[in-house]
Protein backbone atom coordinates (compact mmCIF):
# COMPACT_ATOMS: atom_id res chain seq x y z
CA UNK A 1 0.00 0.00 0.00
CA UNK A 2 2.67 2.56 0.19
CA UNK A 3 2.28 3.13 -3.18
CA UNK A 4 -1.44 4.33 -2.61
CA UNK A 5 -0.54 8.12 -3.57
CA UNK A 6 0.61 6.84 -7.29
CA UNK A 7 -2.93 4.63 -7.88
CA UNK A 8 -4.94 7.22 -9.52
CA UNK A 9 -8.30 5.96 -8.85
CA UNK A 10 -8.84 5.36 -5.61
CA UNK A 11 -11.47 3.99 -3.85
CA UNK A 12 -12.58 4.15 -0.19
CA UNK A 13 -15.61 2.96 2.71
CA UNK A 14 -16.53 5.17 5.19
CA UNK A 15 -18.87 4.00 7.94
CA UNK A 16 -20.43 6.02 10.14
CA UNK A 17 -20.55 8.39 7.64
CA UNK A 18 -24.12 10.32 8.30
CA UNK A 19 -22.78 13.02 10.97
CA UNK A 20 -19.60 14.34 12.55
CA UNK A 21 -16.00 12.99 11.61
CA UNK A 22 -17.49 10.03 9.18
CA UNK A 23 -19.20 12.88 7.03
CA UNK A 24 -16.49 15.75 7.01
CA UNK A 25 -14.24 12.40 5.64
CA UNK A 26 -16.40 11.50 2.96
CA UNK A 27 -16.69 15.25 1.46
CA UNK A 28 -12.63 15.79 2.17
CA UNK A 29 -11.95 12.39 0.50
CA UNK A 30 -13.95 13.17 -2.58
CA UNK A 31 -12.90 16.77 -2.77
CA UNK A 32 -9.08 14.69 -3.01
CA UNK A 33 -11.14 13.22 -6.27
CA UNK A 34 -11.30 9.60 -4.23
CA UNK A 35 -14.33 7.25 -5.11
CA UNK A 36 -16.39 7.20 -1.83
CA UNK A 37 -18.87 5.12 -0.43
CA UNK A 38 -20.26 6.22 2.69
CA UNK A 39 -22.80 4.41 4.92
CA UNK A 40 -25.09 5.15 7.89
CA UNK A 41 -28.36 4.01 9.07
CA UNK A 42 -30.21 7.62 8.31
CA UNK A 43 -29.37 7.93 5.00
CA UNK A 44 -31.66 10.84 5.21
CA UNK A 45 -28.87 13.07 6.54
CA UNK A 46 -26.82 12.33 3.59
CA UNK A 47 -28.21 14.46 0.90
CA UNK A 48 -25.38 16.68 0.29
CA UNK A 49 -22.97 13.60 0.09
CA UNK A 50 -25.15 12.46 -2.78
CA UNK A 51 -25.53 15.97 -4.88
CA UNK A 52 -21.37 15.23 -4.61
CA UNK A 53 -21.95 12.45 -6.66
CA UNK A 54 -20.55 10.20 -3.33
CA UNK A 55 -22.51 6.40 -3.04
CA UNK A 56 -24.50 6.64 -0.28
CA UNK A 57 -25.57 3.57 1.13
CA UNK A 58 -27.74 2.55 3.98
CA UNK A 59 -25.25 0.54 6.46
CA UNK A 60 -26.26 -0.69 9.94
CA UNK A 61 -22.68 -2.01 10.80
CA UNK A 62 -24.49 -4.72 13.42
CA UNK A 63 -25.79 -6.30 10.40
CA UNK A 64 -23.80 -9.01 8.73
CA UNK A 65 -25.55 -9.06 5.64
CA UNK A 66 -25.44 -4.71 5.08
CA UNK A 67 -21.94 -5.20 6.02
CA UNK A 68 -21.33 -8.09 3.24
CA UNK A 69 -23.71 -5.45 0.65
CA UNK A 70 -21.68 -2.25 1.58
CA UNK A 71 -18.65 -3.90 0.19
CA UNK A 72 -19.94 -5.73 -2.08
CA UNK A 73 -21.39 -3.40 -3.72
CA UNK A 74 -17.85 -1.26 -3.91
CA UNK A 75 -15.89 -4.48 -4.99
CA UNK A 76 -18.57 -4.85 -7.97
CA UNK A 77 -18.31 -1.38 -9.03
CA UNK A 78 -15.05 -0.52 -8.78
CA UNK A 79 -13.34 -3.68 -8.60
CA UNK A 80 -10.73 -2.61 -6.10
CA UNK A 81 -10.90 -1.41 -2.43
CA UNK A 82 -7.91 0.87 -1.40
CA UNK A 83 -8.80 2.35 2.23
CA UNK A 84 -11.18 0.96 4.89
CA UNK A 85 -12.39 3.51 7.21
CA UNK A 86 -14.22 1.92 10.32
CA UNK A 87 -15.71 5.55 11.74
CA UNK A 88 -19.07 4.20 13.28
CA UNK A 89 -19.60 4.34 16.58
CA UNK A 90 -20.72 5.89 20.54
CA UNK A 91 -20.87 5.51 23.37
CA UNK A 92 -22.78 3.89 26.04
CA UNK A 93 -22.05 5.56 29.31
CA UNK A 94 -23.27 4.38 32.19
CA UNK A 95 -21.80 2.78 35.37
CA UNK A 96 -20.34 -0.43 35.30
CA UNK A 97 -23.16 -1.60 37.68
CA UNK A 98 -26.21 -0.41 35.81
CA UNK A 99 -25.79 -1.02 31.93
CA UNK A 100 -27.26 -3.87 30.59
CA UNK A 101 -25.29 -6.70 29.27
CA UNK A 102 -27.37 -5.78 25.88
CA UNK A 103 -26.33 -2.60 25.96
CA UNK A 104 -22.65 -3.57 26.61
CA UNK A 105 -22.70 -6.09 24.15
CA UNK A 106 -24.23 -3.95 21.12
CA UNK A 107 -21.49 -1.36 22.16
CA UNK A 108 -19.14 -4.07 21.23
CA UNK A 109 -21.24 -5.14 18.24
CA UNK A 110 -21.07 -1.61 17.00
CA UNK A 111 -17.28 -0.66 18.04
CA UNK A 112 -15.68 -3.74 17.66
CA UNK A 113 -17.32 -6.59 15.97
CA UNK A 114 -19.34 -5.23 12.82
CA UNK A 115 -15.96 -3.39 12.06
CA UNK A 116 -14.16 -6.77 12.44
CA UNK A 117 -16.86 -8.06 10.15
CA UNK A 118 -16.31 -5.05 7.27
CA UNK A 119 -12.95 -5.63 7.21
CA UNK A 120 -12.74 -9.61 6.81
CA UNK A 121 -14.95 -8.65 3.84
CA UNK A 122 -12.44 -6.06 2.23
CA UNK A 123 -9.47 -8.49 3.41
CA UNK A 124 -9.45 -10.61 0.38
CA UNK A 125 -9.73 -7.68 -2.28
CA UNK A 126 -6.80 -6.11 -0.86
CA UNK A 127 -4.59 -9.30 -0.37
CA UNK A 128 -4.93 -9.99 -4.51
CA UNK A 129 -4.37 -6.16 -4.69
CA UNK A 130 -1.33 -6.39 -2.33
CA UNK A 131 -2.00 -3.13 -0.67
CA UNK A 132 -4.31 -1.56 1.30
CA UNK A 133 -5.15 0.33 4.31
CA UNK A 134 -7.85 -0.39 7.43
CA UNK A 135 -8.51 3.14 9.61
CA UNK A 136 -9.78 2.27 13.07
CA UNK A 137 -11.82 5.56 14.49
CA UNK A 138 -10.85 4.45 18.43
CA UNK A 139 -9.82 7.03 21.10
CA UNK A 140 -7.77 8.96 23.64
CA UNK A 141 -10.42 6.81 25.95
CA UNK A 142 -8.61 3.69 24.84
CA UNK A 143 -5.86 4.61 27.66
CA UNK A 144 -7.31 7.20 29.52
CA UNK A 145 -10.59 6.37 31.49
CA UNK A 146 -12.86 8.05 33.78
CA UNK A 147 -16.15 6.62 35.26
CA UNK A 148 -19.13 6.30 33.45
CA UNK A 149 -17.04 5.42 30.01
CA UNK A 150 -16.09 1.29 31.05
CA UNK A 151 -18.07 -0.03 28.35
CA UNK A 152 -17.12 2.70 25.35
CA UNK A 153 -13.32 2.56 26.85
CA UNK A 154 -13.02 -1.26 26.53
CA UNK A 155 -14.91 -1.17 23.26
CA UNK A 156 -12.38 1.37 22.16
CA UNK A 157 -8.92 -0.39 24.08
CA UNK A 158 -9.97 -4.01 22.57
CA UNK A 159 -10.00 -2.44 19.19
CA UNK A 160 -6.13 -0.82 19.75
CA UNK A 161 -5.58 -4.32 20.25
CA UNK A 162 -7.15 -6.00 17.49
CA UNK A 163 -6.21 -3.27 15.19
CA UNK A 164 -2.11 -4.21 16.20
CA UNK A 165 -2.85 -7.73 15.96
CA UNK A 166 -4.40 -7.16 12.53
CA UNK A 167 -1.64 -5.02 11.42
CA UNK A 168 0.70 -7.69 12.15
CA UNK A 169 -0.46 -10.11 10.43
CA UNK A 170 -1.39 -8.45 6.90
CA UNK A 171 1.52 -6.81 6.55
CA UNK A 172 3.05 -9.09 5.20
CA UNK A 173 0.20 -8.69 2.40
CA UNK A 174 0.87 -5.24 1.74
CA UNK A 175 -2.37 -3.95 4.04
CA UNK A 176 -2.00 -1.73 6.61
CA UNK A 177 -4.08 -1.66 9.84
CA UNK A 178 -4.07 2.20 11.34
CA UNK A 179 -5.31 3.64 14.43
CA UNK A 180 -6.71 6.94 14.91
CA UNK A 181 -7.38 7.95 18.39
CA UNK A 182 -9.59 11.50 18.51
CA UNK A 183 -9.50 13.26 21.66
CA UNK A 184 -12.93 15.36 22.67
CA UNK A 185 -14.51 16.88 19.17
CA UNK A 186 -17.60 18.79 18.27
CA UNK A 187 -20.06 16.38 17.30
CA UNK A 188 -23.38 14.43 18.16
CA UNK A 189 -21.26 11.55 20.44
CA UNK A 190 -20.98 13.51 23.53
CA UNK A 191 -25.15 14.04 22.69
CA UNK A 192 -25.41 10.19 22.40
CA UNK A 193 -23.44 10.01 24.84
CA UNK A 194 -25.07 11.67 27.51
CA UNK A 195 -28.52 10.77 26.05
CA UNK A 196 -27.34 7.23 26.93
CA UNK A 197 -25.76 8.11 30.30
CA UNK A 198 -29.28 9.67 31.73
CA UNK A 199 -31.20 6.35 30.49
CA UNK A 200 -29.00 4.19 32.43
CA UNK A 201 -29.00 6.13 35.36
CA UNK A 202 -32.28 5.03 37.82
CA UNK A 203 -33.52 8.09 39.46
CA UNK A 204 -33.02 6.13 42.69
CA UNK A 205 -29.50 5.64 41.38
CA UNK A 206 -26.63 5.45 44.62
CA UNK A 207 -24.36 6.82 41.53
CA UNK A 208 -26.79 10.20 41.51
CA UNK A 209 -23.98 12.35 42.58
CA UNK A 210 -21.07 10.76 40.58
CA UNK A 211 -23.33 11.63 38.14
CA UNK A 212 -23.99 15.29 38.67
CA UNK A 213 -19.77 15.27 39.27
CA UNK A 214 -19.04 13.29 35.76
CA UNK A 215 -21.90 15.93 33.78
CA UNK A 216 -19.86 18.91 35.18
CA UNK A 217 -16.32 17.84 34.39
CA UNK A 218 -17.65 16.53 30.94
CA UNK A 219 -20.04 19.07 30.05
CA UNK A 220 -16.91 21.66 30.87
CA UNK A 221 -14.59 19.56 28.47
CA UNK A 222 -17.09 18.94 25.59
CA UNK A 223 -17.43 23.07 25.46
CA UNK A 224 -14.19 23.81 25.63
CA UNK A 225 -13.16 21.68 22.50
CA UNK A 226 -11.27 23.25 19.85
CA UNK A 227 -10.85 20.32 17.64
CA UNK A 228 -13.31 19.43 14.82
CA UNK A 229 -14.94 16.76 12.71
CA UNK A 230 -12.98 18.34 9.86
CA UNK A 231 -9.51 18.45 11.86
CA UNK A 232 -10.23 14.55 12.50
CA UNK A 233 -11.14 14.45 8.53
CA UNK A 234 -7.74 15.84 7.69
CA UNK A 235 -6.40 13.51 9.59
CA UNK A 236 -7.97 10.58 7.88
CA UNK A 237 -6.52 11.70 4.93
CA UNK A 238 -2.94 11.72 6.72
CA UNK A 239 -3.48 8.05 7.58
CA UNK A 240 -4.73 7.08 4.25
CA UNK A 241 -1.89 8.67 2.29
CA UNK A 242 0.75 9.15 4.29
CA UNK A 243 4.10 6.77 2.18
CA UNK A 244 4.80 5.30 5.63
CA UNK A 245 2.19 5.56 7.66
CA UNK A 246 2.18 5.55 11.88
CA UNK A 247 0.29 2.85 13.96
CA UNK A 248 -1.48 5.71 15.87
CA UNK A 249 -2.09 8.93 14.60
CA UNK A 250 -3.60 12.15 17.16
CA UNK A 251 -5.05 15.14 16.14
CA UNK A 252 -3.78 17.22 18.66
CA UNK A 253 -0.21 17.43 20.88
CA UNK A 254 -2.51 17.32 23.93
CA UNK A 255 -4.18 14.39 22.91
CA UNK A 256 -0.91 12.63 22.01
CA UNK A 257 0.71 13.62 25.82
CA UNK A 258 -2.20 12.78 27.55
CA UNK A 259 -2.32 8.88 26.11
CA UNK A 260 1.71 8.65 27.02
CA UNK A 261 1.36 10.35 30.25
CA UNK A 262 -1.33 8.05 31.01
CA UNK A 263 0.45 5.25 29.98
CA UNK A 264 3.86 6.15 31.61
CA UNK A 265 2.09 6.96 34.95
CA UNK A 266 -0.58 4.55 35.74
CA UNK A 267 -0.33 5.82 39.30
CA UNK A 268 -0.99 9.37 38.92
CA UNK A 269 -3.62 9.05 36.01
CA UNK A 270 -5.45 7.08 39.06
CA UNK A 271 -4.60 9.83 41.69
CA UNK A 272 -6.04 12.38 39.09
CA UNK A 273 -9.44 10.54 38.56
CA UNK A 274 -10.04 9.67 42.24
CA UNK A 275 -9.61 13.68 43.23
CA UNK A 276 -11.73 14.86 40.18
CA UNK A 277 -14.28 12.72 41.10
CA UNK A 278 -14.21 11.65 44.75
N1 LIG B 1 -16.53 13.21 19.10
C1 LIG B 1 -15.68 12.83 20.01
O1 LIG B 1 -15.43 13.55 21.00
C2 LIG B 1 -14.92 11.52 19.84
C3 LIG B 1 -13.76 11.33 20.61
C4 LIG B 1 -13.04 10.14 20.46
C5 LIG B 1 -13.47 9.17 19.56
N2 LIG B 1 -14.61 9.39 18.81
C6 LIG B 1 -14.98 8.33 17.86
O2 LIG B 1 -15.00 8.89 16.56
C7 LIG B 1 -15.93 8.16 15.71
C8 LIG B 1 -16.83 9.15 15.00
O3 LIG B 1 -17.62 9.82 15.98
P1 LIG B 1 -18.23 11.29 15.77
O4 LIG B 1 -17.61 12.16 16.78
O5 LIG B 1 -18.18 11.68 14.36
O6 LIG B 1 -19.74 10.99 16.27
P2 LIG B 1 -21.16 11.16 15.59
O7 LIG B 1 -21.30 12.53 15.01
O8 LIG B 1 -22.14 10.73 16.64
O9 LIG B 1 -21.14 10.11 14.39
C9 LIG B 1 -21.18 8.73 14.64
C10 LIG B 1 -21.53 8.01 13.37
O10 LIG B 1 -21.60 6.59 13.66
C11 LIG B 1 -22.74 6.08 13.02
N3 LIG B 1 -23.25 4.87 13.66
C12 LIG B 1 -23.59 4.66 14.94
N4 LIG B 1 -24.06 3.43 15.10
C13 LIG B 1 -24.01 2.84 13.88
C14 LIG B 1 -24.37 1.57 13.37
N5 LIG B 1 -24.89 0.61 14.15
N6 LIG B 1 -24.16 1.30 12.04
C15 LIG B 1 -23.65 2.25 11.24
N7 LIG B 1 -23.31 3.47 11.65
C16 LIG B 1 -23.50 3.76 12.96
C17 LIG B 1 -23.77 7.21 13.05
O11 LIG B 1 -24.66 7.08 11.95
P3 LIG B 1 -26.16 6.54 12.02
O12 LIG B 1 -26.70 6.86 13.40
O13 LIG B 1 -26.83 7.26 10.91
O14 LIG B 1 -26.02 5.08 11.76
C18 LIG B 1 -22.89 8.43 12.80
O15 LIG B 1 -22.75 8.67 11.42
C19 LIG B 1 -16.64 7.19 16.65
O16 LIG B 1 -16.08 5.91 16.52
C20 LIG B 1 -16.39 7.76 18.04
O17 LIG B 1 -16.43 6.77 19.04
C21 LIG B 1 -15.34 10.53 18.95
Amino acid sequence: MENVKKNPKRVVLITGASSGMGLAAAKLFARHDWIVYAGARHVEQMHELEIRGINVMALDVTNKESNRIFVNTAKMEQHQIDVLINNAGFGEFGSLEEVPTKKAENQFMVNLFGLSQLTHFVLPTMRCQHRGRIINISSIGADLYSPFGGWYYASKAALNQWSDVLDSESRRFGIRSIIVQPGPTKSNWSKVAFKNGFKNLPKNSPYQTLAKRFIDVFGQLSQSSPATAEDLAQIFYRAATDTKPKYRYYNSLTDHALVSLTRHFPRTYRKVIHQVFK
